[in-house]
């Protein structure tokens, strides 16, 4: 602290991650690479505050222009915590810190990792698993355990889901979804949210949000592209949640609750490959998927369809945009600097007690008094 007192640091890192630009690149990753996976860990031991104060001070270096040489660096920053601090003084005189490669040795670290990557599994069936003495993918089988339907899925199709998505991809999901849509209401949108919206070019998963500029008209068309993907043949596997939202004549109870109440589909696609790949006459991946495709070859895909009404839209958008990390920092933000809560489907003043209107993720921000944020520096 001493040390820090004369020093102006060349640059400012705000508080809250909604009011930093977080660009996907940027030149400390070896020591955010480093604090992820001891927020990840912390998280395996369930954990919260300890694998938030991990993220935090990832998300922080993230932020930074230039790469950190010196300890000296971190003055002035927030978020760094004393023990986020010793790693990253570790890493600088080492090249690695022991902590976390012992993390990455052990037994617990390398199951859990395995387990919850598996679609429907989380932290607690996999903690669960871990104590009965599950530490790989084949012990789930040999076990016999008995799996939800959602992790059968996961199961069955864990090779392909585990590889990552590319946006080419997410872009011919996201062309097939909207041929659907389109031959049920030409005026629907598709929108691609989730990391490929913040310019990843590898994802989980792909996230599509679907909306109609007509209020209520939106309501019904879920069912529709779900019966005409499947009548596709394009759909492994897929569950469908009700829109529990109803517009509020209240402020909002829980205003830090993450879940939002639209209608969606959880789901993994059949993704065609296309037939000749590597060949001189190369097949667009935007080829249509339908029969007339003579695919020879597929990948399972997770896809995520979530449909708001126009209303909501920008919140919506907002909301499934990301990472998780810039938005839980949005809520933290609202609630303890504006009064506001903040969810994904409307933003609540407490002061002025009533609902602000948006129809662009612009007019959210100026709600906040925040300067706007794109989505590709939301990669906090
Ligand atoms: N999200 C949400 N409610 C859920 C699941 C996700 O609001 N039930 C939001 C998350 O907060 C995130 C976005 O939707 O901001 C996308 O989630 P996810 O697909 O899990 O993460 P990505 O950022 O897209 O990362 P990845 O590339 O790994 O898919
Ligand atoms: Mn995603
Ligand atoms: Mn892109
Ligand atoms: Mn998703």
């Amino acid at each position: 602290k001493a040390a820090c007192a004369s020093l102006t640091p060349d640059y400012m890192v705000p508080v809250y991650a909604c009011q930093r630009r977080t660009p996907l690149q940027h030149p400390n990753r070896l020591f955010t690479d480093a604090l992820e996976i001891l927020s990840e860990n912390a998280e395996f031991f369930e954990s919260e505050g300890r694998s938030l104060a991990f993220y935090k001070a990832s998300s922080v270096m993230k932020a930074l222009p230039i790469r950190l040489t010196s300890t000296v660096d971190l003055c002035g920053l927030p978020c760094i915590g004393e023990h986020s601090q010793r790693v990253i003084k570790e890493i600088l005189e080492d090249g690695v810190s022991s902590e976390v490669e012992g993390v990455l040795q052990s037994e617990r670290y390398q199951a859990m990792k395995v387990l919850t990557s598996i679609f429907g599994v989380g932290v607690k069936t996999a903690d669960r698993w871990y104590r009965e003495g599950i530490r790989n993918f084949g012990d789930i089988l040999s076990s016999g355990q008995k799996l939800t339907k959602e992790q059968e899925a996961g199961v069955k199709y864990f090779k392909d889901l585990s590889s990552p998505v590319t946006e080419e991809e997410a872009n011919s999901i996201t062309d097939t979804v909207r041929k659907a849509v389109a031959s049920i209401d030409t005026r629907a949108k598709v929108t691609i949210t989730g990391g490929f919206r913040r310019g990843k070019q590898r994802g989980h998963d792909v996230d599509l949000l679907i909306t109609h500029p007509e209020e209520g008209k939106e309501a019904g068309l879920l069912a529709q592209i779900i019966t005409i993907l499947d009548s596709q043949g394009l759909l492994l596997y897929y569950k469908t949640k009700e829109n529990t939202y109803t517009a509020p004549r209240e402020p909002p109870v829980k205003p830090h609750s993450t879940l939002d109440r639209f209608e969606r589909c959880f789901s993994v696609f059949k993704l065609s490959l296309p037939p000749f790949r590597g060949s001189q006459e190369p097949v667009s991946l935007s080829t249509p998927l339908d029969k007339t495709c003579i695919a020879t070859d597929w990948k399972a895909v997770r896809v995520d369809l979530v449909v708001s009404p126009c209303s909501q839209y920008a919140y919506a958008l907002l909301g499934w945009t990301g990472s998780q990390h810039f938005e839980r920092e949005l809520r933290r933000f609202a609630g303890s600097e504006k009064q506001m809560a903040l969810n994904s489907h409307a933003l609540y003043d407490r002061k002025q007690n009533e609902f602000l209107s948006a129809s662009t993720e612009e007019e959210i921000f100026a709600h906040l008094g925040l300067p706007f944020i794109p989505p590709h520096e939301r990669n906090a």
